[in-house]
């Protein structure tokens, strides 16, 4: 997170990401009206995705410390269809709801393996049958990192942090099999990132 914007949180890269993260987003949503967003962060996309789509009910979450940052966004939108955030750490108590939709973005490269591996059983338990779980971000693809701005990203986050860093593909792939789920779309997104789409095994 960046500069506040009238008190608000701000992050650059929403702005920057969105429209090409819409562009996937939008092609989800047929038959989806009840969304869950993990990790909401400023709040930014939330209040973006709620504008453009009024007939989805958007849940935002994410740990205690965003939700000042994100009620704010949901105040100033002036939109009934974002929903203040509930507290959701994906380490621990998952909401009893499920949705048709769960959206997460630059979340995993945060996350230790451990808690990638919570988020993966723990969804599962929100998830409608027919479910998505739609997650943005940079992945590495056989360990290998796909551009030379992933390696030194991933090396700052291990700076901070030497539990989080990008994740692999394959590795993804394998505890998402044991959570009953497979990845059945992978999209290329503008500066190396990605979007993967996750499903129920059927
Ligand atoms: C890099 S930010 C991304 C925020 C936002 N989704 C975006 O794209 O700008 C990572 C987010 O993950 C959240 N987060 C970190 N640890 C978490 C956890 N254990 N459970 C849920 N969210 C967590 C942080 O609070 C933060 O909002």
């Amino acid at each position: 997170m960046q500069m506040p914007m009238a008190n608000k949180p701000f992050a650059e890269a929403c702005d920057q990401n969105r429209e090409p993260i819409n562009g996937v987003l939008s092609r989800f949503l047929k038959n989806r009206h009840k969304v869950l967003e993990i990790g909401s962060g400023t709040g930014q996309h939330a209040v973006y995705f709620s504008k453009q789509y009024p007939r989805l009910e958007w849940q935002t979450s994410d740990l205690k410390s965003a939700h000042d940052g994100i009620r704010a966004w949901i105040e100033d939108s002036g939109l009934t269809n974002v929903k203040y955030p509930i507290e959701l750490d994906v380490g621990g108590t998952w909401p009893s709801e499920q949705y048709d939709l769960i959206f997460s973005a630059n979340t995993l490269h945060i996350l230790s393996e451990n808690l990638v591996e919570r988020l993966f059983l723990g969804l599962t338990s929100c998830m409608l049958p027919d479910a998505i779980f739609l997650v943005y971000g940079p992945f590495n693809y056989g360990g290998s990192y796909t551009s030379a701005s992933n390696e030194e990203f991933d090396y700052w986050l291990k700076r901070r942090d030497p539990d989080s860093g990008i994740k692999n593909f394959e590795w993804l792939q394998d505890i998402a099999t044991r959570s009953g789920l497979e990845c059945s779309q992978d999209f290329s997104m503008p500066a190396n990132n990605r979007i993967l789409i996750w499903q129920k095994i059927r």
